[in-house]
């Protein structure tokens, strides 16, 4: 029996601009679940969500543990035998040090979360989004990651790039892998994109950001609802897509 209300896993949904996805997708009427690697946490904000009048459920996830990714994925499909959207939103950003006095152990440690968790992720639920009419795979990324701003060194980006290796090439690679899977899936109709959502206030950057997380979560509301004639492989912003 299929369910008729559709079906999203929004990844380290427990607050920023993950719970704000979780939020828009909830008010176009999916049931919203709250992927989050502390069950207190995830659940607090499944149940603000719930306040406002959200079906959003708590689904314990970490994104680095593989078994933990398998029993998400089981639990989906024990509960709805299919999934329609994942946005693929845990990410991490540590080691601010200039290139050469930064670790390789703690590149691996970004890329467990912001690389290595979206492909363990993605493929886990991609039986269940290939059970969905429409599926669709947003991968939360950023301009940081950008390859036309990394090489500019005079660019508005460079103060940032510049002490930032593990964060920024984690994106990079992230696009790669987007592109990659939209040229797998593209024949199926699932459509996988990566988005910018903008320099955003949230615990990631200590608040400094200029956007508040519901503006910067729009476009991967946008690209996780697009019809079956959007973009596929795209790296967008809110304004339309940006150079790799
Ligand atoms: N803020 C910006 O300006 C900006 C700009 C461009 C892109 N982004 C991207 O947007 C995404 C969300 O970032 P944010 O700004 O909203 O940061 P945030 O407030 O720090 O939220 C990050 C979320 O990821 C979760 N997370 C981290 N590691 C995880 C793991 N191993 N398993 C499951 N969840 C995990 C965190 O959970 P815990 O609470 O348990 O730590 C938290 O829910 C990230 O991919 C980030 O790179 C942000």
């Amino acid at each position: 029996m299929t369910t008729p209300q559709k079906i999203a896993l929004v990844t380290g949904a427990n607050k920023g601009i993950g719970k704000e996805t979780a939020r828009g997708l909830a008010a176009l009427g999916t049931t919203v679940l709250i992927g989050a690697r502390d069950a207190e946490r995830g659940e607090a904000a499944a149940e603000e969500l719930r306040a406002d009048g959200a079906d959003a459920r708590f689904l314990p996830l970490d994104v680095t543990d593989e078994s933990s990714v398998r029993a998400a994925a089981e639990r989906i499909d024990a509960a709805f035998g299919r999934l329609d959207v994942l946005v693929n939103n845990a990410g991490i950003a540590v080691g601010h040090r200039r290139p050469s006095e930064t670790s390789a152990a703690t590149v691996r440690e970004v890329y467990e979360t912001n690389v290595f968790g979206v492909i363990a992720v993605t493929n886990a639920v991609l039986p269940l989004l290939r059970r969905s009419a429409a599926g669709r795979i947003v991968n939360m990324s950023s301009e940081l990651g950008s390859l036309s701003h990394l090489s500019d060194p005079d660019g508005p980006w460079a103060p940032y790039t510049a002490v930032l290796l593990p964060y920024c090439t984690s994106k990079s690679a992230l696009n790669a892998v987007t592109v990659l899977y939209a040229n797998e899936l593209r024949a199926e109709g699932i459509l996988v994109n990566a988005v910018s959502p903008g320099y955003c206030a949230t615990d990631l950057n200590r608040h400094s950001g200029v956007r508040t997380a519901g503006e910067g979560a729009a476009v991967a509301v946008a690209l996780a609802t697009v019809g079956e004639d959007g973009p596929t492989g795209a790296l967008l912003t809110e304004d339309g897509p940006i150079p790799w």
